[in-house]
C-alpha cells in the first residue's frame, strides 16, 4: 500500500510532484495536467477526461535492475486493459495506436535512489492522432481502470521484491508485441536495427542477438 496519496484536480505534472515530495511509497494523481511531459522531452497531452498519476518507489534492488520497475509497470496497464499489447519499453497500444504511456525518472543518492513511474492512460480524453482512448472502443469507467492499474502494480511489485522475476518476465514477454517483429531501435549510442528475439533475464530487448537497454522502439513490417 502506498503510505501517501495526492490527489490534484490540475497539477503541471505528477511526475514534478513526486519528486518535489521526494520519497518513497507516495501516490500522486491529476484529473488534468497542464505540463504533462512526456519521453525524450515530449509533451503529454493531459486534458480532462484521462488518467494521470505517478508513484514513488525506492526498492532495494540493484540499479541495473530499475528498468524492470517500468516493465512492471507497462505489464500492469496492459493487463487492465483488454485486447492491449506492450511495445517495448514501455507503451501501451490498441490495435497499434498508444492508448498509455510511462515516464520514469530517477533522483536521490546512487546507493538508493527514488524512482518516479509516472503512468498516463487515454481513457477519455482527447489524444494525438497516433493515440486511441478506450472510450473508443467500449465503455469504461476511468475510476475502474485506475484501480485495476494500482491493484496490479501492487501485486507485480511485490512479485518483483519477492525475487519473482522470471514469472514477470514471462508475463511481459507474452504481451509484447515487439517479440519477434522487425524494429528499429533508437538508443543513446545508435541505432539498432533487426529481429526483437525476447525481452532477457534483465529486461533489455535482445534485438538480433545484441541487447539493448534504453531506446525508442518502431516496428517495421
Ligand atoms: C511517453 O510516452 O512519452 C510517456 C508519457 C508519460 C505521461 C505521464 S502522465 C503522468 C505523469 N506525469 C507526467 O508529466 N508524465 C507522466
Amino acid at each position: 500500500g502506498f503510505k501517501e496519496v495526492h490527489f490534484y484536480d490540475v497539477t503541471d505534472s505528477t511526475n514534478s510532484r513526486a519528486k518535489e515530495y521526494g520519497k518513497p511509497d507516495a501516490l500522486f494523481f491529476a484529473n488534468r495536467q497542464t505540463a504533462g511531459r512526456g519521453r525524450h522531452g515530449r509533451k503529454w497531452l493531459s486534458e480532462e477526461g484521462g488518467l494521470y498519476f505517478s508513484v514513488t518507489l525506492s526498492p532495494p534492488l540493484d540499479y541495473s535492475e530499475l528498468p524492470k520497475l517500468t516493465l512492471i509497470a507497462g505489464l500492469s496497464v496492459a493487463e487492465a486493459i483488454p485486447q492491449s499489447e506492450i511495445k517495448w519499453p514501455n507503451d501501451v497500444l490498441i490495435k497499434g495506436r498508444k492508448v498509455c504511456g510511462i515516464l520514469s525518472e530517477l533522483h536521490g543518492e546512487v546507493e538508493r535512489p527514488l524512482v518516479i513511474v509516472g503512468v498516463g492512460i487515454n481513457v477519455k480524453n482527447p489524444h494525438p492522432e497516433n493515440g486511441i482512448s478506450l472510450s473508443e472502443l467500449y465503455d469504461v469507467s476511468r475510476r475502474e481502470v485506475f484501480e485495476q492499474v494500482i491493484r496490479n502494480f501492487s501485486k507485480n511489485y511485490r512479485m518483483l521484491l519477492d525475487g519473482r522475476w522470471c514469472e514477470l518476465r514471462r508475463r511481459i514477454e507474452r504481451r509484447c508485441s515487439s517479440v519477434g517483429k522487425a524494429v528499429r531501435v533508437t538508443t543513446p549510442s545508435g541505432v539498432a536495427e533487426g529481429i526483437a528475439e525476447a525481452i532477457s533475464e534483465d529486461g533489455s530487448l535482445v534485438v538480433s542477438g545484441k541487447k539493448i537497454y534504453a531506446g525508442d522502439c518502431i516496428h517495421l513490417r
